[in-house]
């Protein structure tokens, strides 16, 4: 039988990717291996791991030892596991070098010791750094500007030693934002919409001009499986949309979709050291392959609100128990609706 190592499989876009391998391949034994950090939930894979569809895992991936048992036998690893807040790197940087380089090298290595055929490593448009005008092409330099995305950077540079040196089997993905439901509402949409459900402000970075381009988690999940089967070794693939927004547009399409004015919800706080004001990338050679992304965030809101009504109380944590929510208005609903039908 078919096997699938998935990293980070317990996290936001792990999960997704867990989605569609058991889908596309029923007769895989999916293998999930994560550390279950507070971004790790096993409510995300339970339905697969219940039902015996998919295996977890618990450990690190800057474990040597412990990759090896998890990789042996894989036809294919898909590394997903990573820390992934941007906000979390400015003070806590050597845990993102820690996970991210460290762990991706000693993944890399257990692969190419047990000599598994296909590895997809997922990375970010945020290794090109800030792209104001045009769009990223693969061939482009890297100019990571935060701890995140430079140990992303630092991650992919260990890989292209790898794909050199020993020919490892890699094929590198740099996808755009990800949208979609289970993401830890440490991000912007998830972050607004439960602020928005418990009657918190939003809290803006700097004076919210900063842009970014939403990718649904299904479209992104559907390109890795496309990469993992079609991408060529030693080749990198964006994967990314045309759905961009900046982060005033986000609040203000999020307070439209609850009927609350802008105004009296968001709270402008100080930015970042450093916010790259707009990341853009090309995936015009996904795109020739046969990919291209099929939901768009504006007529997905609506799913990922209710989702996040019904599993507010994953996040108590943050948000205390859930009282009585502040859900979007009917009449709210029915101008949302009719906005994106425009
Ligand atoms: N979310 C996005 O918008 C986005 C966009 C582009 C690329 N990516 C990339 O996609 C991948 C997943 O991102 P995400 O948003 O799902 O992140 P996430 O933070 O939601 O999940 C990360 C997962 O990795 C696990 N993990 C962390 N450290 C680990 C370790 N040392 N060993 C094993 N598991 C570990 C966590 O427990 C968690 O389940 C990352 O590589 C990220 O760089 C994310």
């Amino acid at each position: 039988m078919r096997k699938i190592v998935i990293t980070g499989g317990a996290g936001f876009a792990g999960s997704h990717i867990v989605d569609e391998a058991c889908l596309k391949y029923p007769d895989a034994r999916v293998v999930i291996l994560d550390k279950m950090t507070y971004a790790g939930d096993v409510r995300n894979i339970s339905h697969h791991v219940f039902s015996n569809r998919a295996q977890l895992l618990v450990g690190d991936v800057a474990d040597l030892e412990l990759c090896r048992r998890v990789v042996k036998d894989a036809s294919l690893v898909i590394h997903a596991a990573a820390e992934s807040h941007v906000d979390n790197s400015f003070g806590n940087s050597l845990e993102f070098t820690r996970t991210n380089v460290l762990g991706t090298h000693a993944l890399m290595e257990a692969c190419r010791q047990e000599r598994v055929p296909k590895v997809v490593h997922v990375s970010t448009d945020e290794v090109y750094g800030e792209v104001m005008h045009g769009a990223a092409a693969e061939d482009d330099v890297l100019r990571p500007t935060n701890p995140y995305s430079s140990s992303k950077a630092a991650a992919e540079m260990i890989l292209r030693g790898y794909i050199q040196s020993y020919h490892e089997p890699i094929v590198i993905i740099r996808a755009n934002n990800l949208y979609g439901i289970r993401q830890f509402p440490e991000k912007i949409i998830p972050r607004f919409i439960c602020h928005l459900l418990t009657g918190r402000r939003l809290p803006l970075h700097g004076n919210g001009s900063n842009r970014r381009h939403y990718l649904s988690t299904r479209d992104f999940a559907r390109a890795v499986l496309f990469v993992a089967e079609q991408g060529e070794i030693g080749q990198t693939y964006n994967i990314g949309t045309s759905e961009e927004y900046t982060n005033l547009q986000m609040a203000e399409m999020l307070c439209g979709h609850f009927g609350r004015g802008l105004e009296e919800v968001v709270e402008f706080v100080p930015d970042r050291p450093f916010n790259d004001a707009r990341y853009s990338i090309s995936w015009d050679k996904l795109q020739n392959m046969g990919w291209k992304p099929q939901h768009s965030l504006r007529d997905d809101l609506g799913m990922l609100v209710d989702w996040y009504v019904s599993n507010l109380d994953r996040y108590t944590e943050l948000f205390g128990t859930p009282g009585e929510l502040m859900l979007p208005t009917l009449g709210a609903l029915v101008a949302a609706r009719e906005v994106a039908q425009v």
